[in-house]
């Protein structure tokens, strides 16, 4: 027996990275997955990967008419879902206040503030009690890096409504939690590096912003998910979990 078998999993943002990982932990553990993302032909890579148990659903969270979709196509399953992992998400590098751009804010605002409430939302008539949804902030949140205002605002909007879905959801024993990663080597970040020829540079120079020196693999962020999407937590609501090689605890 797995630690999900027999629960049902939605991982948005499922083609990359860290949803990815996630998809890969769950199935590892007995959970049956949909898993989403704009990009058809990588979601089918992942879901290759993944074998039978993972259902792909081509999604844009951004976009309300695609995250009514997305649950149409679990409802015509007649499927109900025992864990919500709203990952999907991203943002771009250097936005300082000066040149930031309305379109830069709607695009960063509109993922990984609006498609997470959203996503969240429709699940609700589909959500088994004692469900448990996992957000995904950032350890960024809780910095004044340059640049990253736009990025680090939404990653602190996800944390604050974790904190009042986990109050609304409680008499269902629904949990809400946020785990927190620090830098994770994944293909999302690497892409702010501009150019592939600056990615490790670039990487190595957030892990050095982290006391274990080094930026996280993907899976280690998935064994965190694991945990909040498990009964492992199951009297554990409302929180945060740093995943961040101890960047915020001990540099605060
Ligand atoms: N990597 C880090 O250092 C780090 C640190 C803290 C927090 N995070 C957060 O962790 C989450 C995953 O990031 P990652 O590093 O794994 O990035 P990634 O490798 O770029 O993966 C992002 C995933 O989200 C999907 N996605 C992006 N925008 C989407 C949209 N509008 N609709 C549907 N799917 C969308 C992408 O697929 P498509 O491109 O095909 O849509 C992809 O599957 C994000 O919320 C990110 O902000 C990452």
């Amino acid at each position: 027996m797995g630690q999900l078998t027999g629960r049902t999993a939605l991982i948005t943002g499922a083609s990359s990275g860290i949803g990815r990982a996630a998809a890969q932990r769950f199935v590892a553990e007995g959970a049956r997955v949909y898993v989403t993302g704009r990009r058809s032909e990588a979601l089918e890579e992942s879901v290759r990967e993944l074998g039978d148990q993972a259902i792909a659903v081509p999604n844009d969270v951004s976009d309300l008419d695609d995250i009514d979709a997305l649950f149409a196509r679990i409802a015509a399953d007649a499927a109900r879902l025992d864990i919500v992992f709203a990952n999907a998400g991203g943002g771009d590098a250097d936005q300082p206040l000066h040149s930031l751009t309305p379109e830069a804010f709607d695009r960063t605002f509109g993922t990984n503030v609006r498609g997470t409430v959203f996503t969240v939302q429709r699940a609700l008539p589909i959500l088994n009690d004692g469900a448990s949804i996992v957000l995904v902030g950032s350890s960024s949140a809780r910095r004044g890096t340059a640049g990253f205002g736009v990025y680090s605002a939404t990653k602190a909007a996800v944390r604050q409504f974790g904190r009042v879905w986990a109050a609304e959801l409680a008499p269902r024993g629904v949990r809400v939690n946020t785990v927190v990663p620090g830098p994770t080597d994944t293909p999302g970040l690497r892409g702010l590096a501009g150019n592939p020829e600056q990615a490790d540079e670039f990487v190595g120079r957030l892990a050095g912003s982290t006391p274990l020196g080094r930026a996280a693999d993907p899976a280690e962020i998935a064994d965190a998910v694991l945990f909040l999407a498990s009964s492992q937590s199951s009297f554990i609501t409302g929180s945060e979990l740093f995943v961040d090689g101890g960047e915020v605890q001990v540099y605060p």
